[in-house]
């Protein structure tokens, strides 16, 4: 089977294998296991910043985030309205941080500082007090998009020109500075924390870092523990997390050549249409003309062929590249998704 369903589906590497086994250990919660914390060392080195602190997931990263830059009561949030944060993640900035939202609809994800500008509210007993602007980059609803460092720059600095902290889902970043051709450091100057995932592209089993400044990460350290996120001989998954880190960077330019391929190829098969603009990392998202069938229909087929895939709406199909997919299996691919136009569904 081609699982193109998300990046998510890739399984320790044998590297990882080994150093979960050698990992030295300790009880984290007490700050005492040694490869944890060179974990969060070399996160936070990675990407610029003073600290880091491991979590369970992405979504834990970023609720812990939201929690730890808000204060709890008549306060807003500024999303771009496709944001995994604002579609994905429960209401979690409702529920567990009691933020209101103010979501911005962008082309490609790509918010504009003048609207963010324009939605950050005033200092007016009627109005709730606009304390964060979250960004996603890369942006996977809209299709893995980058956002570049001068646009990352202006939003925050709208936002902070108005006292208004930033945050960063960058659950996929180091695709983004992939793309970019930049540093992943060179993407988060801009912001005051950062969720990033080990376990997408970069193949760990489990585990995102957070980072942000010392003071920012000891109180989300605190945060973290209120969610029930406080992990003791983690150390176990941290090393997976370390070889992520130092091994599966580097050739994430593969998946981004292979999702540029699939891309391509889907462009010219009629029932259906692509934006090729948005194929710019390891995502490939595309439309299936209803007249055909509908994107479940068309998975059903595809599976028939041993390739799998996720629907993202009724009529939009998502693929996925990754560390498992060779250039054989997107050739593969490609003859499975002719087959499918060929045949029906
Ligand atoms: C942009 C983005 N943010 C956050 C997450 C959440 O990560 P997790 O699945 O580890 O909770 C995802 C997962 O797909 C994502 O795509």
């Amino acid at each position: 089977m081609i699982d193109l369903r998300s990046d998510t589906v890739t399984k320790p590497t044998p590297a990882m294998r080994q150093a979960m086994a050698n990992a030295e250990v300790g009880d984290d919660v007490y700050g005492e296991d040694p490869t944890i914390n060179r974990l969060e060392e070399l996160g936070a080195t990675m990407l610029g910043k003073e600290a880091g602190l491991f979590v369970p997931s992405g979504t834990m990263g970023n609720q812990i985030c939201i929690l730890t830059h808000t204060n709890g009561r008549s306060e807003e949030v500024i999303l771009e309205e496709e944001a995994h944060i604002y579609v994905y993640e429960v209401a979690g900035m409702a529920v567990l941080a009691g933020c209101s939202v103010k979501t911005l609809p962008a082309p490609h994800g790509q918010l504009d500082p003048a609207a963010v500008g324009d939605a950050i509210r005033a200092d007016n007993i009627h109005f709730p007090r606009t304390r964060l602007l979250c960004l996603e980059n890369t942006h996977n609803r809209a299709g893995g998009t980058v956002m570049s460092v001068s646009r990352t720059q202006a939003l925050s600095d709208v936002a902070r020109s108005a006292g208004v902290a930033v945050h960063l889902d960058g659950a996929r970043l180091f695709n983004a500075a992939t793309a970019l051709g930049v540093s992943a450091a060179e993407l988060a100057g801009p912001v005051d924390s950062v969720q990033f995932c080990l376990s997408k592209g970069l193949s760990a089993p489990v585990g995102s870092l957070v980072v942000g400044s010392k003071p920012f990460i000891g109180e989300a350290r605190r945060m973290r523990k209120l969610l029930g996120g406080g992990m003791r001989q983690a150390g176990v998954i941290a090393a997976a997390g370390i070889v992520a880190l130092t091994e599966m960077v580097e050739r994430l330019v593969e998946d981004h050549e292979h999702a540029r391929q699939l891309g391509e190829a889907i462009a010219e098969m009629s029932p259906f249409s692509i934006d090729l603009e948005t194929v710019q990392t390891n995502i490939v998202a595309f439309n299936v003309d209803p007249a055909f069938g509908t994107a479940p229909e068309v998975l059903d087929a595809l599976q028939r062929f041993g390739v799998r895939a996720n629907p993202v709406r009724p009529e939009r199909i998502r693929m996925v590249t990754h560390a498992e997919i060779s250039r054989e299996d997107i050739s593969r691919a490609i003859d499975a998704l002719q087959e499918t136009v060929r045949q029906g569904v």
